[in-house]
């Protein structure tokens, strides 16, 4: 794993509690499809400082927050105490800890786009949720990395390796860009029925603070958001 999440854990808790990309569009737009979840077992997967966990622990839910990442789960630690369950796992190693049948929900924002193959981790999250439970995740807007030359391959899963200005300064970040096609053939294959898809929209409390990237969002979207359900 790159830096951003280990090195920069803590300045990326701070960058993205409040900002445009997460705090007035992914999340907005991750949380339109979840709903309500009083008294639900909920399990977050890519917690990250745990910005969701705490929302799902506010709104009455029972929490198990995962990330591969030591820091992430220490900070997350720290903000939720006993409130959460929170440790640290290799989503593309599954989920071993967790037993069948034991979720409603399962959320996992901006997460997918660092593993190359969705499968296996996709038929561990249905095997944790109770039939009928929902699989929620936002991922990166397959366009949105898409090199249009003559040379690229939309249908293959590439690797791309770029510097993001989250934290301040630039940090090397690689993840996986992948099809749309991969994307709802992996979910059904992993037994999901798709419910509802989104390209998500900027809160409108954008418009003050952000009003350029209020502008581009309304026009491009920069993420997808999907609801599934586990047959
Ligand atoms: C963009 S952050 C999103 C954090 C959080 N979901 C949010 O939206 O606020 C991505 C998170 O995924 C975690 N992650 C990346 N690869 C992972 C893997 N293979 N297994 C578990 N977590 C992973 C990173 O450590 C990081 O905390």
């Amino acid at each position: 794993m790159g830096e951003m999440y280990t090195k920069h854990a803590e300045k990326y808790a701070d960058a993205i509690e409040n900002n445009a990309y997460n705090g007035l569009y992914e999340r907005p737009s991750t949380l339109a499809l979840v709903g309500e979840v009083n008294n639900k077992a909920v399990l977050d997967l890519g917690c990250g400082p745990g910005v969701y966990a705490q929302h799902f622990v506010n709104q009455g839910a029972t929490v198990t927050a995962v990330d591969l990442s030591e820091q992430m789960v220490q900070i997350t630690k720290q903000k939720l105490g006993d409130a959460v369950t929170c440790y640290a796992q290799d989503l593309s190693d599954g989920l071993p800890k967790e037993a069948d049948d034991s979720y409603d929900f399962v959320v996992c924002p901006l997460m997918v786009h660092y593993l190359e193959d969705l499968v296996p981790l996709f038929k561990e999250v249905n095997r944790v949720l109770k039939q009928g439970g929902w699989f929620i995740f936002s991922t990166h807007h397959p366009l949105v990395d898409f090199e249009d030359d003559a040379f690229s391959n939309y249908f293959a899963v590439e690797r791309i390796t770029e510097d993001w200005n989250t934290v301040g300064e630039p940090v090397e970040v690689s993840f996986f860009r992948r099809s749309f096609t991969n994307l709802f053939d992996s979910l059904a294959e992993s037994g999901f029925t798709l419910d509802k898809f989104s390209e998500g929209q900027p809160d409108p409390a954008m418009k003050e603070v952000s009003p350029e990237t209020f502008d581009k969002l309304s026009r491009r979207p920069n993420f997808i958001f999907i609801r599934a359900k586990a047959n």
